[in-house]
């Protein structure tokens, strides 16, 4: 991995060669083909709903994060039709930049193979470097294996009074 972690390749055990790096513009198609291709349950796990196609406008704004705000991280796989994207994970920063708001999905059929762990390890690396104090997510309670995954990377949960649906997961930075 590069210096700050946050681009790189690796192999899986299987022999799959992954890479990691900042989404561009050019990476609508690829963000397009990613989120069409979501389980129901996992876009639903990631939208809080149902989302099967990305506007124009929301691709826009997931492929070019304005850079004082916000980063946004993809990995990808060589495929027969040439890269794949099969993880993203970004985060926002709040306006008073205490903290940041992050989302994470990684692709069905890449799940539980260290992708994930990878992405918010590099998500994290950024921002020790932007001086943001926190980084938080929204999770739905019936989500086990994000907020296993989120206990797992030293997140605490918090209830949310206004929706007993939703947890608030949070790390504090050093
Ligand atoms: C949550 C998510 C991002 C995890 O990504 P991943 O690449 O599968 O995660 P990893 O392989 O790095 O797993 C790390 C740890 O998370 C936990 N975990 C991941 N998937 C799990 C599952 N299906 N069941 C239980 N625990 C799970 C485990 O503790 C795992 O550690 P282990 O492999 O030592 O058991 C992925 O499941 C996902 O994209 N879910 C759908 C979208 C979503 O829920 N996003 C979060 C909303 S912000």
């Amino acid at each position: 991995m590069g210096q700050d972690d946050s681009e790189g390749t690796w192999t899986l055990a299987d022999g799959t060669k992954l890479m990691l790096r900042h989404i561009a513009p050019a990476d609508a198609a690829r963000e397009q083909a990613f989120v069409q291709g979501l389980s129901a349950q996992s876009s639903y796990f990631r939208f809080h709903g149902t989302i099967k196609d990305l506007s124009k406008k929301e691709l826009k704004y997931f492929t070019e994060p304005d850079s004082r705000n916000a980063v946004a991280l993809i990995v990808l796989r060589g495929g027969e039709s040439g890269e794949e994207e099969i993880g993203v994970a970004r985060y926002v920063i709040d306006p008073d930049r205490a903290n940041c708001e992050f989302a994470i999905v990684v692709a069905d059929k890449w799940q539980k193979r260290g992708i994930g762990t990878r992405l918010m390890k590099a998500l994290i690396s950024h921002l020790q470097a932007s001086g943001v104090k926190q980084i938080s997510g929204s999770v739905l309670k019936s989500n086990s294996a994000m907020r296993k995954f989120g206990k797992q990377m030293g997140f605490a949960e918090t209830n949310i009074p206004d929706d007993p649906s939703i947890l608030s997961i949070t790390k504090h930075l050093d």
